[in-house]
């Protein structure tokens, strides 16, 4: 195994997007940022630099950190931010995983910009388990404002209201050909007829879910997350923010042009960025017809679902399924059922300018009724890990504290989450089931939900209520995906297993940022376990402090 050092300097630098040009955050310049690739068993060496005038942390999304929560990442979970004109170096082994992943920065807004492809090969001399392909490319679909996303944010913190939409989807950090003063820059991927290439899929767009396709290519998925699944072909995918999907494509259509493109896939009765993004699949035997040789035939493009269309976006999820038997609990220790949704906080003045949510409310969101807030005078791990008191309660419910139906109108006493910062303790090594289901509160919406240090099999899901008595029994504990984030299903649930063998605090959290933002979150404390294979390491020395 090897050891990848790495420097990361965290920067504004001008970016130029449908005709102007900002100042953006960026690593080493770069947007989106450099790709790691690394084997499984690597070492990564990450040093941090912020010269940013923004508290920054980075989150390597996926891996598994084991006993490791230092290098993990999200701001005032695991560690106090990396302040302006600081460091902190990320210091973690790839152990038994294999896939894509990517790093974003775990603060605030900032990974609407900062973010970029981990790409974890086999070990030296273990294959995949498809044919090699002959080019492996990865595909970052973002979004991008036409302002600062930090000062988009700030505005909706002030208002309460929903923040702004965003104004180009991305591939690769280009929005392509349908937008304005973009067709230049449009992302082209050259390919020879008869090959096959992998694309890597990653979803590190702020705050929507996606379609996406290839025109007139059929897609194999052979991925998900950091692990290999059944392969089955379609012709679209659908991907949620946080989640990546492995695709091999074979370029077996007539030579030419062909658009790859994303569009909003969007459950929720609310404002969205319905535009499309868009790059080129190229044939280099494709007719040239231009003096300069260059293709210039408009390319193909593909059709994609309509933005509301659930049942093919739950149908395509529902048919990843691990290659073979996985080891999945089939006693459970901890059976927790979570509430995840949208709220409603009262304003005492319904006109005030911090009022501007729905009928003079201000947006929150919950799970199980607890808004999260992160801690401001230390990280919860540190606090953990030093005896400080008074920094978070270990009282998260394992149950609503009001059962009610889902689906339905509910009475306003239950929309109104409270605001805590309260843990559910798992002890070392304990079974876990989760049922995750979407309120529809306010919305009915798909949330995409992301667990810190584990990947979990998702054993079930469905419409409406969740029912304890006949829907466990049609689990799948046999070759369930094993991902790190799921979707709730609008007005749904999802079921998941884990072994809580990783001891530290864990958040889990909904990956559209703007519910990140209003609470919709929880933070697990797995228990130190009794000796060094089940506890702990010590914190690095430079470790930020708050
Ligand atoms: Cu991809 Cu908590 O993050």
């Amino acid at each position: 195994a090897e050891t990848h050092y790495h420097q990361f300097v965290i920067q504004a630098r001008p970016v130029k997007r449908l005709c102007r040009t900002h100042n953006t955050i960026t690593v080493n310049g770069l947007f989106p940022g450099p790709t790691l690739e690394v084997r499984d068993g690597d070492t990564l060496v990450i040093k941090a630099i912020n010269n940013a005038r923004y508290n920054v942390t980075l989150h390597w999304h996926g891996v598994r950190q084991l006993r490791n929560p230092w290098a993990d990442g999200p701001d005032h979970v695991t560690q106090c931010p990396i302040q302006p004109g600081r460091s902190y170096t990320y210091r973690f082994t790839i152990q038994n995983q294999e896939g894509t992943l990517w790093w974003h920065a775990h603060s605030r807004w900032l990974r609407a910009t900062v973010y970029g492809a981990l790409i974890i090969y086999p070990k030296l001399g273990s294959p995949y388990p498809f044919p090699m392909p002959k080019k492996e490319i990865p595909i970052l679909l973002g979004e991008w404002w036409d302002r600062n996303p930090m000062d988009v944010l700030r505005l909706a913190d002030f208002t309460g209201a929903a923040p702004n939409v965003s104004d180009a989807f991305t591939i690769n950090g280009q929005p392509g050909d349908l937008y304005r003063c973009s067709s230049k820059e449009t992302v082209r991927f050259p390919v020879e007829a008869g090959e096959t290439i992998l694309l890597r899929i990653i979803n590190s767009a702020l705050n929507q879910q996606l379609f996406f396709s290839v025109a007139n290519h059929r897609l194999t998925v052979v991925g998900a997350d950091a692990a290999y699944t059944k392969p089955f072909s379609t012709s679209v995918i659908m991907i949620a923010p946080g989640q990546t999907t492995n695709v091999l494509l074979k370029a077996d259509q007539t030579p030419g042009r062909y658009y790859m493109a994303a569009h909003a896939y969007n459950s929720a009765n609310a404002a969205f960025d319905n535009t499309t993004t868009t790059a080129i699949l190229e044939y280099k035997s494709a007719p040239c017809n231009s003096k300069k040789g260059k293709a210039s035939t408009t390319p193909v493009f593909p059709q994609l679902p309509g933005f509301n269309d659930t049942n093919t976006a739950t149908a395509f999820t529902a048919q990843i399924k691990s290659p073979s038997k996985v080891n999945v609990p089939t006693v459970i220790d901890e059976s927790l059922f979570f509430t995840v949704g949208l709220g409603l906080i009262n304003c005492t003045n319904p006109n005030s300018p911090r009022c501007q949510g729905p009928n003079g409310t201000r947006f929150a969101a919950s799970m199980n009724n607890v808004s999260f807030v992160p801690p401001r005078r230390n990280s919860l791990m540190q606090a953990y890990y030093q005896g400080q008191p008074g920094v978070f309660t270990t009282d998260f419910p394992p149950v609503p504290p009001v059962p009610f139906d889902y689906t339905g109108n509910v009475s306003r006493g239950l929309w109104t989450p409270v605001k805590a910062t309260k843990l559910y303790k798992l002890k070392f090594g304990a079974r876990v089931q989760i049922v995750l289901q979407d309120t529809s509160i306010v919305t009915t919406e798909d949330h995409p939900m992301h667990l810190h240090g584990y990947h979990f099999a998702v054993v079930g899901s469905g419409f409406g209520n969740f029912n304890p008595q006949t829907d466990p029994a049609k689990f799948n504990l046999y070759d369930p995906p094993i991902r790190n984030t799921i979707g709730t299903n609008p007005g749904g649930w999802v079921a998941i297993r884990f072994v809580a063998d990783n001891p530290g605090i864990w958040l889990m959290h909904c990956h559209l940022d703007s519910h990140l933002n209003w609470g919709l979150a929880m933070a697990f404390l797995v228990e130190n376990g009794v000796g060094r294979l089940q506890s702990v390491q010590p914190p690095p020395l430079d470790l930020p402090r708050c």
